[in-house]
């Protein structure tokens, strides 16, 4: 096991958060926890860690004995052209987060550890994965159930925070988890903003002066579909065109898709009832920013 050593001396008394790199080193951890009776929660990210993460992190903290947080861009959910070679990296900020948080343990694997050889396996979940981000990104969701997957054959039996930011990949997770059978409980967490009610994201460092100054734009359509439907609105094209008048007011937003559906099937009925939840995509330059909330009609 390789101590956590980068900032000992930055944090006394901390010395005991373990950063690991291989995958037999976490599995030998994990399982003797688990033999001396200890629960086990699990925060996959990608690293670039803030107050959303460090969020499921509490939790984890809180409702289990062990928790592991992995740090690991994967490469496999991002399509040519996207952010793989840019996406924001800090890995000592990182472990910083995570002691700060009572973190137990980081994985931190090198691409090499998580895909030594090309692999021929991957998992695919059908429908809900080809709504929505799939449709805008048809193999994110093959690449984030994949090293999910992985994460989760990794780590045995545990509970798995994902944050309601990403509330479709919260649904393809579960889905997956479901139908193989893996032991493994998915939390949902909620969303945390910005005071502006902006979500908080790695790629939020991405935008602009201008762009960030017109972000929560995003929180304001969601706002703007909430209302309509408290006001009694029930078409979900109704809904979605109150949401989407609010993004064309801001010049350097264009909509990448709007949606009003049912919360369970993300699909939307002929009128809105029930559970609901508003969920969109919008590119400010060169970055894409997703969001969502929710609300039930009675
Ligand atoms: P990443 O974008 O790093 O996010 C890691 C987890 O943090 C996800 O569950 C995400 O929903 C959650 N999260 C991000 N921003 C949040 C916010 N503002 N409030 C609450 N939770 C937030 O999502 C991924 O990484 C990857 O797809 C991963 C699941 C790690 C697979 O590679």
């Amino acid at each position: 096991m390789t101590p956590w050593s980068p900032k000992l001396g930055a944090w006394p008394g901390k010395a005991d958060m373990e950063l690991v790199t291989t995958i037999p080193e976490v599995r030998q951890r994990l399982d003797a926890v688990r033999r001396e009776g200890g629960t086990v929660g699990l925060v996959p990210t990608m690293g670039y860690l803030h107050e959303g993460h460090a969020s499921l992190m509490a939790s984890a903290v809180a409702d289990n004995d062990f928790t592991m947080v992995t740090i690991f861009v994967n490469p496999l959910q991002f399509a040519a052209g996207e952010d793989l070679e840019s996406y924001p990296r800090d890995l000592d900020r990182d472990l910083e987060i995570c002691v700060a948080e009572g973190v137990d343990l980081v994985l931190a694997p090198s691409v090499d550890e998580m895909y030594p050889t090309s692999i021929e396996t991957t998992v695919t979940v059908d429908r809900i994965a080809r709504l929505l981000e799939g449709g805008s990104r048809p193999e994110h969701f093959a690449g984030v159930a994949t090293v999910v997957a992985k994460l989760f054959s990794i780590a045995g039996s545990c509970r798995s925070y994902f944050g309601a930011k990403d509330w479709q990949q919260v649904a393809v997770v579960r889905k997956m988890a479901h139908d193989l059978s893996m032991p493994v409980e998915v939390v949902s967490c909620p969303i945390v903003r910005e005071h502006d009610g902006l979500a908080m994201s790695s790629r939020n460092v991405y935008l602009t002066p201008d762009e960030r100054i017109q972000a929560p734009a995003l929180r304001r359509a969601l706002d703007a579909g909430l209302t309509a439907i408290a006001s009694g609105e029930r078409d979900p094209t109704s809904v979605e065109a109150a949401m989407a008048a609010v993004i064309a007011d801001a010049s350097r937003a264009t909509l990448d898709y709007v949606a009003a559906v049912q919360a369970d099937t993300l699909t939307a009925d002929a009128l809105l009832h029930g559970e609901v939840r508003l969920l969109l995509a919008v590119h400010f330059g060169r970055t894409r920013l997703i969001d969502n909330d929710g609300t039930v009609i009675l």
